[in-house]
């Protein structure tokens, strides 16, 4: 039986087989497991005012931090198929978890550049006066290969508390960066790095960002709260830079949005997070394992 392939994976498919080059004029493709990667877009959209950005939400699928490899793997080559259908000439994994599972997949098997997440252990060690820097990330992103590279390469000099933060993520895809149980998480999660003299906090989920305001007021003025989301914008302007891959516009880039949980729970969450007005479509369905 001929196999029908779904219209969005046929346009990805033609994309292909045209081998043509992406040109400056397209989008850039930026995706998480929900509405954390917007902390991601928000310093894209900075750095690159004039640059057309598309975000994909896999918040039908969120939290990836108690999904199996193979899923998140599956999703993240499916989310940048459908952004490569929609003509990205970039991609971003705005997902510190995709990332750690992902990355090495998606560079083997996708020719575009290909910008994902690092936490910010190296900024937080030459930080630290105290010698102890903790990093806020999920399950998954603790357990990764990079935070292991990144503990052999700096945790000679500073002493690298990791510290896995269950629920963060849910109570960010649920709008909830102020209330009660938002804060009992953090104090759970942020008093004891304190106690053992931590000094330097890393963002290393890019949910957290939204959360920074109340991490700061319970860690105090004096602890620094290091989110890389700056730096991944940076890398990501030299990147197109050096593939000649810049927008040219001199007017102002414009968003458009994706989700594949109901896009009127994640349209009231991105018009919090983001700006109220927006409008988010639906994700077309796409094979998850
Ligand atoms: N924003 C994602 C990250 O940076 C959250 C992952 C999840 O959904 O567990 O890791």
């Amino acid at each position: 039986m001929r196999r029908r392939w779904p219209h969005w994976l046929r346009k990805v498919q033609n994309v292909r087989n045209k081998s043509s080059f992406p040109t400056a004029a397209q989008p850039i493709g930026i995706f998480d497991s929900g509405v954390g990667g917007l902390s991601v877009l928000r310093e894209i959209r900075r750095e690159l005012p004039h640059e057309n950005l598309l975000y994909v939400a896999d918040s039908g699928h969120a939290p990836y931090g108690d999904k199996s490899a193979k899923l998140i793997e599956a999703r993240a080559i499916a989310i940048v198929e459908f952004l490569i259908g929609q003509h990205a000439k970039a991609i971003v994994v705005a997902c510190n978890t995709a990332t750690g599972v992902a990355v090495q997949t998606l560079r083997a098997r996708f020719s575009l550049p290909i910008v994902a997440m690092e936490p910010a252990v190296k900024p937080a060690a030459a930080y630290t006066q105290s010698g102890v820097i903790g990093v806020l990330a999920t399950s998954r992103t603790i357990a990764s290969d990079n935070i292991a590279r990144l503990r052999e390469r700096f945790g000679a000099d500073v002493k690298i508390l990791l510290q896995a933060c269950p629920g963060l993520v849910e109570q960010v895809e649920a709008g909830d960066l102020s209330g009660a149980q938002t804060r009992v998480l953090i104090e759970r999660y942020v008093l004891p790095l304190l106690e053992q003299q931590a000094d330097a906090l890393v963002l290393g989920c890019t949910h957290y960002p939204f959360l920074a305001p109340l991490i700061r007021e319970i860690a105090g003025p004096a602890v620094a709260i290091i989110d890389p989301a700056a730096a991944i914008a940076r890398e990501l302007r030299r990147r197109l830079t050096s593939a000649a891959m810049l927008s040219h516009a001199t007017t102002a880039g414009a968003e458009q949005f994706w989700s594949s949980a109901a896009p009127d729970t994640t349209r009231s969450v991105i018009a919090q997070l983001w700006q109220p007005g927006i409008d988010v479509l639906h994700l077309p369905h796409a094979p998850a394992a």
